[in-house]
């Protein structure tokens, strides 16, 4: 056998994997098509990779099965991966809501991950197609090469223009394992212009809490040329399906407020109070859609609390997503039903294990995907 381990895909699943099972004394290739690897680490986190969550737990991942990342997460943790930046020297800082970031660079992360896949003795090729896989006598044949054990950790579809493939989904069905439809996610919402003047409002944000089947995020929320964005909306996103209606809160206690400003400014019109406290475009455009075009203090307290509900649900309905082209992650995938939640092996295909994105466990924005990179590739990686 040439190897113990081929893994296919050198992102932070596949690289973290490497470096485990290498470090354990296994003889590990991993091949990529791209030219460099980690390449979605090196465009996190705005250049500086949102590398884990502080809060990280089981709650902030979608899945058909939402106990499977348990095991894997609690075996390596976010603390586990801190460790690992400290050892190498990388500054980090947490910006908000728990999110850890590097003070310089995500090269710093890739370089660290290649450092311990050399410290592993793992070999990495790069510019290599999978082409046919080979499985005979308890081997795995991939491009010229041969293992006991083979590691799907080709990511999903999102952002195909940097190399991203659904194969890991054909990979799947051709040993016969389950994938639930995979669906863009953490991704830009789009309206019709005939339900909200978006257009007028591009590049607008503001706090919001955005909900969506029953789940809210309180966040920024960003008006687009073509719908919603910003963190709140995009965590809406993973939850929503074709159908679901979204709805902004934009201004939580805005039926006091309004009140107040009744007795505060009796002779202003609702637009005053709506732009002491949403952007000007914003509060013009829900000026327009409240219509009340009379004074502040003639409006009775019944047609206040009917602008408040304007502003505090909001609700719209998308008429999609912007798709994989802007999709920060991939939603569903390998079905977690036919993998071990301990060692991430395929339960009917001995020696072929599925981690990260390629996987049917989607994390929450926020540092959340990596860590269950790092977590599911290091359970592999002890497993090979
Ligand atoms: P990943 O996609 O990283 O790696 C898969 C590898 O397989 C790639 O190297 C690819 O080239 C290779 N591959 C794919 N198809 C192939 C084929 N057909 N043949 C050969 N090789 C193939 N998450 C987070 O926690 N914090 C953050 O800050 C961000 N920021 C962020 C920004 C942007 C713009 C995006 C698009 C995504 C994020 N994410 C994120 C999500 C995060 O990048 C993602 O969840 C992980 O990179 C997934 O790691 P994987 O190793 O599973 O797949």
């Amino acid at each position: 056998m040439d190897y113990d381990a081929i893994i296919l895909g050198a992102g932070g699943a596949g690289l973290m994997a490497a470096a485990t099972a290498g470090q354990a004394g296994a003889r590990v290739l991993v091949i990529d098509h791209a030219d460099k690897p980690g390449k979605k680490i090196l465009i996190s986190g705005g250049g500086r990779c949102n590398f884990t969550n502080m809060g990280v737990e089981a709650g902030c991942f979608l899945s058909d099965n939402p106990h499977f990342a348990k095991s894997a997460l609690s075996r390596y943790t976010q603390w586990d991966f801190l460790d690992l930046v400290e050892r190498h020297g990388i500054a980090w800082h947490e910006k908000t809501l728990g999110q850890l970031f590097c003070d310089g660079s995500a090269k710093q992360i890739v370089a660290m991950l290649l450092a311990e896949c050399a410290a592993g003795g793992v070999d990495i090729r790069l510019g290599t197609q999978i082409g046919e896989i080979g499985h005979a006598d308890g081997a795995f044949h991939v491009a010229g090469a041969r293992a006991r054990a083979l590691v799907i950790a080709t990511g999903g579809p999102s952002i195909p223009k940097m190399g991203a493939t659904g194969i890991a989904y054909d990979i799947a069905e051709r040993f016969g394992l389950g994938v639930v439809a995979p669906r863009p996610a953490l991704v830009p919402l789009t309206l019709d212009p005939a339900e909200m003047p978006f257009q007028t409002m591009s590049g607008v944000a503001c706090p919001a809490v955005a909900t969506t089947a029953g789940v809210s995020f309180e966040e920024a929320a960003l008006f687009t040329h073509r719908g919603l964005s910003g963190p709140a909306v995009l965590q809406a996103s993973s939850y929503w399906h074709p159908g679901q209606p979204v709805s902004l809160n934009l201004w939580p206690d805005a039926a006091q407020a309004l009140r107040a400003a009744r007795r505060r400014m009796p002779r202003a019109h609702i637009k005053a109070a709506l732009s002491e406290h949403l952007p000007k475009r914003l509060a013009d455009a829900m000026d327009a859609r409240i219509g009340l075009t009379t004074e502040l203090a003639n409006l009775s307290d019944a047609a206040l609390d009917a602008a408040a509900a304007n502003l505090t649900d909001l609700t719209l309905h998308p008429t999609g997503t912007e798709g994989y082209a802007k999709a920060e992650v991939t939603a569903g995938g390998i079905d977690t039903a036919d993998l071990s939640s301990k060692t991430m092996e395929a339960r009917k295909v001995p020696g072929l294990y599925s981690i990260g994105e390629a996987v049917d466990v989607t994390g929450w924005l926020g540092g959340y995907n990596f860590q269950w990179a790092w977590a599911s590739g290091v359970a592999a990686g002890q497993a090979i």
